[in-house]
């Protein structure tokens, strides 16, 4: 299956993550199968400016395409702007954020509120079209502002007739919480008024969720966000079954140990030891989370102070539960926590 020319065979699409789909998250990705990933969210204003975080998150080497860079921002000359400079790094799609939320973004006029301004999407589309080349654009929306003002089939309207080469829907609204169902009986009816390909984003976290939604429902690629946190085998099963496969089924411990400690290497080739350190204590609970003893696990890895500390609980933890030593955890209670909250271990 091609989008918009990136061919991504049958696989998942990674989906944009801030804070999280940095290069040694996009790196395990594709190792493990996925067919194309998207650097997180970046402000056009940042990179224009220069800015150091800005363009650390959008970084990407040549091995990693196919890649997508989102970039968000609500102003035409300036993301036409940033685009042109995108160009020269030669992504694969450069994609608009139209679908983020919060209120520090859609509080400002970007991000999903761009659905509500038809106008300013149009013109933002059609300036990133013209000054992308013949690179791709793409969109990712949400459905809308809640369930009385659905939008998507007018902004996706927008997208085409601007140029838009494929979009992607997150099938919740801006008001609905996380753990809410995705509603994917729109899907069909935004086909109806658009042809460009359409990417489907929603509560995949299972194996069985991606191969139901791949039947159901006639969508030109499936994106993942959550269920890929910890979990980079889910792009290979998924792929051997739809190929035919032996399903390899869950991954072992030694499995889950060796591919967190080289999540985590990559981290720290990133971003340096200090500052990776909480960033790898947050991928180790969610690698570590479908297994019995991620309490424990959780109870001990804030102690860490230092890289040596963190990898020695890790070998410890890695060793335990190959060895079946944990009493048996509430798994569901736990899924159901991280559906809610990602980061669920600050719930009170
Ligand atoms: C921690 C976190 C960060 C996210 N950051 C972005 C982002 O930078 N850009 C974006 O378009 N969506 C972002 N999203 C939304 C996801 O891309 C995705 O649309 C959403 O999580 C639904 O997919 P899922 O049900 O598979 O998690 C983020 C989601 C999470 C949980």
């Amino acid at each position: 299956m091609k989008l918009a020319g990136i061919d991504f065979g049958k696989r998942l699409i990674l989906a944009p993550m801030a804070e999280i789909t940095d290069g040694a998250f996009r790196k395990i990705s594709k190792k493990f199968g996925c067919g194309l990933t998207f650097t997180q969210m970046v402000s056009a204003e940042g990179i224009l400016n220069n800015n150091f975080n800005t363009l650390r998150y959008l970084a990407f080497s040549q091995d990693e395409k196919p890649i997508g860079v989102q970039i968000l921002g609500n102003d035409p000359a300036i993301l036409s702007a940033a685009v042109r400079e995108l160009t020269r790094f030669k992504p694969d799609v450069i994609d608009l954020n139209s679908g983020c939320p919060v209120a520090r973004v859609a509080g400002k006029q970007m991000g999903a509120s761009l659905m509500e301004q038809p106008e300013l999407l149009a013109k933002l589309v059609s300036s990133m079209v013209k000054a992308a080349g013949n690179i791709p654009v793409s969109v990712k929306f949400r459905l809308g502002r809640d369930a009385k003002n659905i939008s998507i089939i007018e902004s996706a309207k927008i997208a085409e007739d601007n140029g838009a080469s494929f979009i992607t829907v997150h099938f919740r609204t801006m008001e609905s919480p996380y753990e809410e169902e995705p509603d994917f009986k729109w899907l069909d009816r935004i086909k109806e008024k658009v042809s460009i390909p359409i990417v489907v984003n929603g509560s995949i976290f299972s194996v069985n969720d991606a191969l139901r939604l791949k039947e159901k429902l006639n969508a030109d690629g499936l994106m993942i966000a959550r269920g890929a946190l910890g979990n980079p085998f889910i792009f290979k099963r998924f792929n051997k079954i739809i190929d035919g496969e032996d399903d390899p089924g869950k991954p072992s411990a030694e499995e889950i140990s060796r591919t967190l400690f080289e999540h985590l290497n990559l981290l720290k080739d990133e971003f340096g030891e200090f500052n990776a350190l909480d960033k790898a204590k947050k991928h180790a609970v969610w690698y570590w989370m479908r297994s019995d003893g991620a309490g424990e696990l959780l109870k001990k890895i804030f102690s860490a102070k230092d890289w040596k500390a963190l990898t020695g609980i890790l070998t410890k933890h890695a060793e335990k539960t190959a060895k079946n030593q944990f009493p048996r955890e509430d798994i569901d209670l736990i899924q159901k926590k991280f559906r809610k909250k990602i980061l669920f271990w600050l719930l009170d």
